[in-house]
């Protein structure tokens, strides 16, 4: 079980006075990656032109532009809700970008009041992402929202 206290704190302190929004989500992206296990993508899709646009992030390539409402991820938004989805492959028109991917989670992540972005993790297990993870990677995106 992934330590989302420490994690907090880790990340607080890596992005810490850093101005530079595309960095401390590099970073962001590649300490969440290295604190829990069994994942296989974690990364940022942010909204661009109306859609969600790929960020930075940590796994293999990935699909580079979803539209608001498809996906786990364009649901994650549209809903404006964390998606917790045990097994992709019983999600209505998830988009496969690893074929490994067995569960996700998506937490919608605001700046200024409206949607900015997603956080999205992918496991290579089902039912990997419990209610604790959910509580706890919406912890790290509220950290996150106040350096956007
Ligand atoms: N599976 C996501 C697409 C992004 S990849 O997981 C990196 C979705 O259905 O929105």
């Amino acid at each position: 079980m992934c330590d989302y206290e420490l994690l907090c704190r880790q990340l607080a302190a890596l992005t810490e006075g850093i101005p530079y929004q595309t960095a401390n989500l590099a970073n962001a992206s590649a300490l969440i990656n290295e604190a829990m296990e069994d994942v296989n993508w974690v990364g940022f899709y942010m909204m661009q032109d109306g859609r969600l646009v790929l960020g930075p992030f940590q796994g293999r390539v990935a699909c580079i532009e979803i539209p608001v409402g498809k996906g786990v991820c364009g649901t994650a938004v549209a809903l404006d809700e964390t998606q917790l989805v045990p097994d992709v492959h019983l999600f209505p028109g998830h988009i496969a970008c690893d074929s490994a991917s067995e569960s996700e989670i998506v937490v919608p992540i605001h700046k200024e009041g409206s949607v900015f972005g997603v956080l999205d993790i992918d496991s290579p297990i089902k039912n990997r992402f419990t209610e604790a993870d959910r509580e706890g990677l919406e912890q790290i995106v509220a950290l996150l929202e106040k350096m956007l």
